[in-house]
C-alpha cells in the first residue's frame, strides 16, 4: 500500500529546487516505501534538496540520509543557490528535519560506509575509467535489498551510467527494476516484488502509464526479465511532443 505523494512532492520542489522532477521522484518514493528503506545515499547531493524532499515524503520518518558531495560544481551552480561548503549544505538540510550525514569525498575515493545502505542515487560525474572499483563499492556497501537510482539516463545525457549498471545485470548482481522519464532503478535480484509494486503504482497513480515489459534482448537482459516503466501522461499531451 503506497500513498499518492505527487502533489506534496511537486509543491516541495517549488520551495526547494532540485535537479529532479516530481513525477520520477514520486515513483522513487513508492519504491523506497516498498522496500522500507532505512538508509539512503545520494551521490552528488548538491543542495541536498532531493534528499530533504524525499525524507519528508517517505512513510518511514526515521530513514537516514548519507549525502556525498565534493563541491566541485559549487562555483558553477552558485547563482542557483548551491552550497559552497559543508557548513552551507548542513544549513540547507536543517530546514527538513532530516537525519543525515555528509561525506565530502569524491565518487572516485569513497570510504567504506559504517552501515549498509538500502538506496543509492547516482547524480554526479565520475568515476570514468575507474567505474569497476565504484560498482564493487556499490555492491559491498549496499544492503540485501539494495536499490540503485541513476539520474539523467537518457541516451543523449548519461548513457554511461546505464551501461555501467547493465554490466552488473549481465553478471547477475543486479536486475533492471524501473525506467522513468529521466531516472531509472536497478535492484538486487529478487529484492523487489515487481508485480506488487506495479499494482500499487497503478492503483495509486492514475496520472501515469505503467507497464511491466518482458525483455527479449538476450545480449542486454536475461530474456525472462521483466521491468516497470512509467511515463507521466503530460509527456504525450505536451505541445510539440
Ligand atoms: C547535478 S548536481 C546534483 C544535483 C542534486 N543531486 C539534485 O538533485 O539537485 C551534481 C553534484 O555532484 C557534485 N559532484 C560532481 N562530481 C562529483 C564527484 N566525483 N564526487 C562527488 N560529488 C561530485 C557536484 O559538486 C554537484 O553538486
Amino acid at each position: 500500500m503506497i500513498v499518492d505523494r505527487l502533489e506534496f512532492i511537486d509543491s516541495d520542489f517549488k520551495q526547494h529546487t532540485a535537479m529532479a522532477n516530481s513525477h520520477d521522484t514520486a515513483i522513487q518514493v513508492a519504491i523506497m516505501d516498498n522496500i522500507n528503506a532505512n538508509i539512503v545515499c545520494e551521490l552528488g547531493a548538491g543542495t541536498g534538496n532531493w534528499s530533504g524532499v524525499v525524507s519528508k515524503n517517505l512513510q518511514n520518518k526515521n530513514t537516514r540520509f548519507v549525502l556525498v558531495e565534493n563541491f566541485s560544481q559549487a562555483e558553477m551552480y552558485k547563482d542557483i543557490g548551491f552550497p559552497q561548503d559543508i557548513q552551507e549544505l548542513q544549513q540547507n538540510m536543517s530546514q527538513f528535519g532530516t537525519n543525515f550525514d555528509i561525506i565530502t569525498s569524491s565518487l572516485e575515493a569513497l570510504p567504506e560506509l559504517s552501515e549498509k545502505v538500502d538506496v543509492v542515487r547516482i547524480d554526479c560525474d565520475g568515476p570514468g575509467d575507474h567505474y569497476k572499483d565504484f560498482t564493487e563499492w556499490l555492491l559491498r556497501n549496499g544492503s540485501d535489498r539494495l536499490v540503485i537510482f541513476a539520474d539523467d539516463i537518457r541516451p543523449n545525457v548519461r548513457p554511461d551510467r546505464l551501461f555501467m549498471l547493465h554490466e552488473l545485470v549481465r553478471r547477475g548482481d543486479l536486475e533492471f527494476l524501473w525506467g522513468g522519464y529521466e531516472e531509472a532503478a536497478w535492484c538486487r535480484p529478487g529484492a523487489v516484488d515487481k508485480i506488487a509494486l506495479v499494482k500499487d503504482i497503478q492503483e495509486t497513480y492514475d496520472h501515469y502509464f505503467d507497464f511491466i515489459h518482458h525483455a527479449y534482448h538476450d545480449n542486454f537482459f536475461d530474456s525472462t526479465m521483466s521491468y516497470i516503466v512509467t511515463r507521466p501522461k503530460w509527456i504525450i499531451h505536451a505541445p510539440g511532443l
